[in-house]
C-alpha cells in the first residue's frame, strides 16, 4: 500500500491535472464562468493537499497514526463534492452540494489541525 504522503502528493497532482485542463479549456472557449470552481479544485485539491502531504511526509509519527488514512479519505471526498458542488451553485442547479462540500472541507482542515496539535511536526515530534 503507497505511503499517505504518497496518496496526498499524487491526488493532489491529479486534482492538477484536472484543474490545468479545465483551465485551458475556459481559456479555449472564453467562458470562465466556473472559475471559482477550477480555483478551488486547484488550491485545495492540489495547493491544500500538497502542504498536506509536505507535513506528513515530515512527520512520520502523523504518517503511521490511525488518523492519517481518514484525514486523507476525508479530504478527497471533500473536494470530489466541494468542486461540483461549486459548479451546481454557479449554474444555479442548487447549493445542497456546495453546502455539504465546504462542511466535509472544514472537518478536514479541523482533523488537520487536531493532528498536528496532537503529534506535532517533524521527525521527532
Ligand atoms: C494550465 C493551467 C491553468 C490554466 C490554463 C488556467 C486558466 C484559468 C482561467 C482562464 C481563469 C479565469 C480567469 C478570469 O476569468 O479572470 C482562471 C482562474 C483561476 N485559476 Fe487557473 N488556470 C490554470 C492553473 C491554475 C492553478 C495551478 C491554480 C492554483 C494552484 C489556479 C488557480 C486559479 C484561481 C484561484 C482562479 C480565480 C478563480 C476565481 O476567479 O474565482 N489555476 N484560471
Amino acid at each position: 500500500m503507497k505511503t499517505v504522503p504518497t496518496l496526498f502528493f499524487a491526488t493532489g497532482a491529479c486534482f492538477a491535472l484536472l484543474g490545468m485542463i479545465w483551465g485551458i479549456q475556459m481559456s479555449a472557449t472564453g467562458d470562465h464562468s466556473l472559475s471559482p470552481a477550477h480555483g478551488h479544485l486547484n488550491l485545495v485539491g492540489f495547493v491544500t493537499m500538497s502542504i498536506m502531504g509536505i507535513y506528513y511526509a515530515l512527520t512520520p509519527a502523523a504518517a503511521t497514526s490511525k488518523w492519517a488514512m481518514p484525514h486523507y479519505l476525508l479530504t478527497v471526498v471533500s473536494v470530489v463534492i466541494l468542486v461540483p458542488g461549486i459548479v451546481m451553485a454557479l449554474s444555479e442547479n442548487g447549493e445542497v452540494l456546495a453546502k455539504a462540500g465546504s462542511a466535509l472541507a472544514v472537518l478536514s482542515m479541523l482533523t488537520f489541525l487536531a493532528i498536528i496539535l496532537k503529534l506535532g511536526f517533524g521527525e521527532k515530534a
